[in-house]
């Protein structure tokens, strides 16, 4: 890729948060007396990008192997011993081995990235990260000539894990990416949220986040990451196939079997606030959209 991507809004420039939290009610405020129709509302912040409160991001989470209650990290993830941590880069690569995390750390980049994130189920936040380009960590174990795909893995720590007890998935969490899309410059690997360490529900000490792509994609925890010229399986898809496909583009016109997907409620939205309508590729379409050029989305889920 040629360019580093660039956030329109970086939070060293806007307001503090307890602005945002305030103009957020205000603008509710304004929906609420007619002032304003609720697309513009959605409009508005798109283009401002108001983060989610640090409550929001680190209560209201996605981590089955801590419970499949949207509760259930933030009671259990600190079970988790994060440190130290090793990350395994392996497979189609030129230096395979163990990554430390302190070794990663001190070699990547750390920037801040203020991104979209929707999950599968018709919820979105708007996420503060600070990470680096998961390209630049392929980079150095060096991508062998006919690599196709990267393949992820969560950890599996049934004593630390309270939710690998129980069979909801085929243990251990894992993920894919087709090369170009790991290489893309949107993709990072996160490793805080607002300026702090990741806190263990949302993935700590690193996790993926793939921001036009359904939040599964965004594997948590993560110990190993292989280049391989195969598909790799991904968690859900082998779950339920025909509901979770490998791509998993957030699409707005391609519903899921049980639900739509052309809106999604917004956490921490409020009575009024909480609806918007759902962005091709969730709004980085005209980053990404080259990606998948002749591809058809409905088939490509
Ligand atoms: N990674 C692992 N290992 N286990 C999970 O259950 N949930 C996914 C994704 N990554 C999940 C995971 C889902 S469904 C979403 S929406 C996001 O994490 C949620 O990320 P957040 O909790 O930081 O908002």
């Amino acid at each position: 890729m040629a360019y580093r991507w660039k956030n329109t809004l970086t939070r060293a420039d806007a307001t503090p948060y307890e602005e945002y939290v305030n103009r957020r009610q205000l603008m509710g405020g304004a929906i609420g007396l007619g002032l304003v129709g609720a697309a513009g509302m959605a409009r508005a912040e798109d283009e401002a990008l108001v983060p989610n409160s640090w409550d929001d991001i680190t209560q209201y989470n996605n981590f089955y192997e801590f419970g499949t209650g949207k509760g259930d990290p933030a009671k259990n993830a600190h079970m988790l011993t994060t440190e130290p941590w090793t990350v395994v880069i392996d497979g189609m690569v030129d230096a395979p081995g163990d990554y430390s995390m302190a070794q990663i750390m001190e070699t990547m980049t750390i920037e801040e990235r203020i991104y979209r994130l929707r999950c599968v189920e018709a919820w979105s936040m708007v996420v503060p990260w600070n990470g680096f380009e998961l390209a630049d960590l392929l980079n150095l174990a060096g991508v062998q000539g006919g690599a196709k795909y990267v393949a992820f893995e969560t950890a599996l720590r049934k004593d630390e894990m309270p939710g690998t007890r129980y069979p909801v998935i085929d243990w251990p969490y894992v993920e894919g990416l087709r090369l170009d899309e790991a290489m893309h410059p949107l993709t990072i690997m996160a490793t805080g949220i607002y300026g702090k360490p990741i806190p263990n529900q949302n993935g700590a000490p690193m996790r993926l986040v793939v921001p036009w792509k359904y939040g599964f994609k965004s594997i948590k925890s993560i110990v190993r990451i292989t280049l391989t010229d195969q598909e790799p399986p991904t968690a859900w898809n082998k779950a339920l196939g025909h509901e979770y496909g490998f791509y998993s583009n957030v699409n707005p016109n391609v519903d899921h079997p049980r639900w739509s997907q052309a809106t999604e409620r917004v956490v921490g939205g409020g009575l009024f606030a909480g609806r918007q309508d759902t962005l091709m590729f969730n709004g980085y379409e005209d980053e990404v959209a080259s990606l998948y050029e002749g591809m058809d989305l409905r088939e490509n889920f």
